[in-house]
């Protein structure tokens, strides 16, 4: 019978040794045996991107790149999409299962009474330059917020633990909406509480004098789904650094601000503002050949396309793209659109997009849905930070229940000089 093992063979020496083989993953530890004398370290793997590595076991998303599937919890996205709240979500993922009329209302009302921000965090926020870039303003408001509750730091205490889980998931709205407001030079709008979880966080943006605002219901159902699409994405960039930084035990409001930080960058979160740039760069559609031209040379990269994952079209993109009809029924279209369409119409039959698997990503429309809504592009990313929350949570709760939890210490591959000895600076030469 066939074993589940990998022989190895390590040439320098003729050392053979049969290595485990686990859910499809061998041990990176298992190479470290296969040495040319005693006193060598032993072979490490070298893999930068992690392109091939399982940093951890988890049971919280499942990605299928090669076909295009999003599960969460074993749930397609599709069906949590059409059928869930973001806050049905939200729970089904910290807990496993999606949560009865009773668990979901408890839930809910443990979210809507961590809404406010302590009045000195207001103060702090207040402090900002008036155009401050308002992920800048999340990241520090929300490691801020760690001097604040410091028993955060009793992570391994589960009550002390779910107890700044609900106070993350409930205060990111409100930081977030007060970063847009400042940047706007608004007065602050406190939470609603009698309002959904999308719908309280509209209110917080927009309300002005009116005595109570009453949302857009299409508009705050596709918020409400957007922040479902974005909940979780397994082992990305800001997931990894949740990871990493929550593996030295520091408490979740540091480690989310890290988190943001990593988020922040144009490569991962940061695309979906780039993606609005760029189409207005591009400025009309009779311009897309020669971009497209461009990208083909490497001059620019079309934001918003390609996956590390994802090597088929990515499922959100699609549940997106219907979404944004509905949202130009109500708000008009956006004429970023054309651009769009056609870039995407001309990149999906060019053999350099077809030939690398390069396909719209969640980037490319969410930001045109943003736009169109009233948000401006700096603000995007904090829209994905809300809802992505969750999902560090989920997978930082995950990673201290596991009794193989280490410190996050990649190894290094030394290329640089020997071991030298300090002359003198009156000796040194150039
Ligand atoms: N436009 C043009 N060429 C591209 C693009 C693009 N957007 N993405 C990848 N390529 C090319 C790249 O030049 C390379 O070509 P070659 O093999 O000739 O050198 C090939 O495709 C493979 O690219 P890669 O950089 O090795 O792929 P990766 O898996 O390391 O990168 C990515 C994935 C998302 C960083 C990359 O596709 C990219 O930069 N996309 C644009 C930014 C973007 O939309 N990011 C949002 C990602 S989705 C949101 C999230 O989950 O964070």
């Amino acid at each position: 019978m066939a074993r589940n093992t990998l022989t190895v063979t390590d040439n320098r020496t003729g050392k053979t040794a049969e290595i485990e083989i686990t859910d499809g993953t061998v041990r990176a530890m298992d190479f470290r045996q296969f040495k040319t004398s005693d006193d060598d370290f032993g072979l490490m793997t070298y893999d930068p991107g992690y392109t091939n590595t399982a940093s951890c076991r988890s049971a919280i998303t499942f990605i299928d790149g090669g076909k295009g599937i999003l599960n969460y919890r074993g749930y397609p996205i599709e069906e949590l999409g059409e059928q869930c709240t973001f806050l049905e979500v939200a729970y089904l993922l910290l807990n496993g299962e999606l949560p009865t009329t009773e668990e979901y209302e408890a839930f809910k009302h443990k979210i809507t009474h961590h809404t406010y921000l302590h009045e000195n965090i207001k103060g702090s926020m207040d402090t900002f330059r008036h155009d401050a870039h308002p992920m800048g303003m999340l990241m520090s408001t929300v490691g801020a917020l760690s001097t604040f509750y410091p028993e955060a730091k009793n992570i391994f205490d589960k009550e002390v633990r779910r107890e700044q889980i609900y106070r993350l998931i409930a205060k990111m709205p409100t930081i977030a909406a007060f970063s847009y407001r400042h940047a706007q030079g608004l007065p602050y709008v406190y939470p609603d509480n009698e309002l959904s979880y999308t719908g309280n966080f509209l209110s917080m943006i927009w309300k002005m004098a009116e005595p109570r605002y009453t949302p857009n219901k299409v508009l705050e159902r596709a918020l409400d789904i957007l922040f479902i699409l974005h909940a979780d994405h397994e082992q990305n960039c800001s997931t990894s650094t949740m990871r990493t930084v929550g593996s030295s035990h520091a408490d979740p409001y540091t480690a989310v601000s890290s988190a943001i930080g990593a988020l922040y960058g144009p490569l991962h979160g940061g695309a979906n503002e780039q993606v609005l740039r760029m189409l207005r760069q591009i400025g009309h559609k009779s311009n897309v050949p020669k971009f497209i031209k461009e990208a083909k040379a490497g001059g620019v990269r079309i934001m918003g396309f390609g996956h590390r994952v994802y090597k088929s079209f990515d499922p959100r993109a699609k549940i997106i793209k219907k979404l944004a009809n509905e949202v130009f029924e109500v708000t008009g279209s956006n004429p970023l659109l054309d651009i769009a369409l056609e870039l995407e119409r001309i990149a999906l039959n060019d053999e350099y997009f077809v030939s690398r698997k390069l396909y719209p990503n969640v980037d490319f429309y969410s930001g045109l849905i943003y736009d169109a809504m009233g948000f401006p592009s700096d603000y995007f990313t904090v829209l994905f930070a809300i809802p992505r929350t969750v999902g560090w949570l989920s997978q930082w709760e995950e990673m201290l229940g596991d009794p193989k939890l280490k410190i996050s210490r990649p190894r290094q591959v030394y290329i640089g000089k020997e071991r030298r000895h300090v002359i003198p600076m009156s000796d040194r030469r150039k």
